[in-house]
């Protein structure tokens, strides 16, 4: 009786450094499982004499019991402690700040965009509008393209199977909208374009805008004008230098590369072309070339936004770098 008193009090101290429910599981079969301290002393019950065995036995029982009760209590601190660690781990502090949402911003080349409609209103124009897969028709032959021309090879083309284009510039607008209106006709025409064209100022897709404005006795003297004042106005600045620059344009006679000059690197940068519409094109546009003149201009969007904004690299206009984009907030 003296042992088992003894095992017992060996088993309670133990059992106050147990810490997980695992661990508690294997003690408790240490003592009282098959093989256990404890229940070793009851398979000894059968060597004692019977006058001996009842005492003996009612005292194992209670030994057994005082150390089940033990062990349930033992049982419940553990599972109360990771319980707590528990909750303290997934504690929510609703009293800190909220992370907020915070507002977006408008693209370099959306602002640019506004701002160019709002000065070309200013300018008594209205905006027309046109499909970005374009027939053969409207983005070359109408505009004095015709097949095989070399000018098709000024622009590499992407073609879809069905034989249509991604066009290639704004000016197929031109003729989309002049053909069922009669002049005056006074249009700017925004929009994608699509070239095989990669680098840091050329992109694959890019924006352009058409200027169409035709009516009497329209110059080239209306269209330098025009241009001029409108680059002094986009880029706030009465002293920009624009310079015409003689070109050719298969739908434009005579044609002009428009070239502004920027100040930040010294260098003059084509923005677009221009030139008087040319009689074959007017034609198209079932408009007599005897009755009326007119002039085009089209122009680089991103290559303007990149001007004012100081983006050096076309490319990453189209990257949706959220960093590059944060900083055109509030312009
Ligand atoms: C044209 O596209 C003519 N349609 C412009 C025109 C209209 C002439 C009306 C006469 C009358 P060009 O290919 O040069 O011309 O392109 C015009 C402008 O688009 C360029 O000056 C440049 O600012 C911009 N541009 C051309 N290619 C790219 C490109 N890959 N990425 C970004 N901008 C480009
Ligand atoms: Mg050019």
């Amino acid at each position: 009786m003296e042992q088992l008193t003894q095992v017992l009090a060996t088993a309670l101290s133990e059992m106050n450094d147990i810490s997980s429910i695992h661990d508690l599981e294997q003690f408790k079969s240490r003592y009282v499982g098959k093989q256990g301290a404890i229940t070793a002393f009851m398979q000894q019950l059968k060597n004692l004499a019977p006058e001996e065995r009842k005492a003996f036995g009612a005292e194992v029982n209670q030994i057994k019991s005082q150390f089940e009760d033990a062990l349930n209590k033992q049982r419940e601190i553990i599972l109360t402690r990771e319980l707590n660690a528990k909750l303290a781990n997934e504690t929510i502090d609703v009293s800190l700040p909220g992370r907020g949402m915070s507002a977006g911003s408008l693209h370099p080349v959306t602002l640019a965009l506004k701002r160019l409609t709002d000065i070309f209103a200013q300018l008594g124009f209205s905006v027309a509008d046109g499909p970005e897969i374009e027939t053969d028709y409207y983005n070359f032959k109408a505009l004095n393209i015709p097949d095989n021309h070399p000018a098709r090879a000024m622009q590499d083309t992407f073609y879809t199977e069905s034989g249509n284009v991604l066009r290639t510039h704004t000016s197929p607008i031109q003729v989309r909208y002049a053909e069922t209106r009669t002049p005056p006709i006074k249009i700017i025409a925004p929009g994608r374009v699509y070239r095989v064209d990669m680098d840091a100022t050329h992109s694959p897709m890019f924006h352009q805008m058409e200027l169409l404005w035709i009516e009497k006795n329209i110059s080239f003297a209306n269209l330098k004008a025009i241009i001029s004042e409108f680059m002094r106005k986009f880029f706030e600045d009465d002293n920009l230098q624009v310079r015409f620059r003689a070109s050719f344009f298969p739908f434009t006679e005579p044609s002009a590369e428009v070239d502004i000059f920027f100040a930040k690197t010294g260098k003059w940068l084509e923005v677009g072309g221009c030139g008087m519409v040319h009689p074959k094109v007017l034609n198209y546009m079932n408009i007599s070339a005897d009755e009326y003149t007119g002039f085009a201009f089209g122009f680089g969007i991103d290559r303007l936004a990149m001007l004012r904004y100081g983006v050096t690299d076309l490319r990453l206009m189209f990257e949706n770098d959220i960093d590059f984009l944060t900083q055109f907030k509030g312009l």
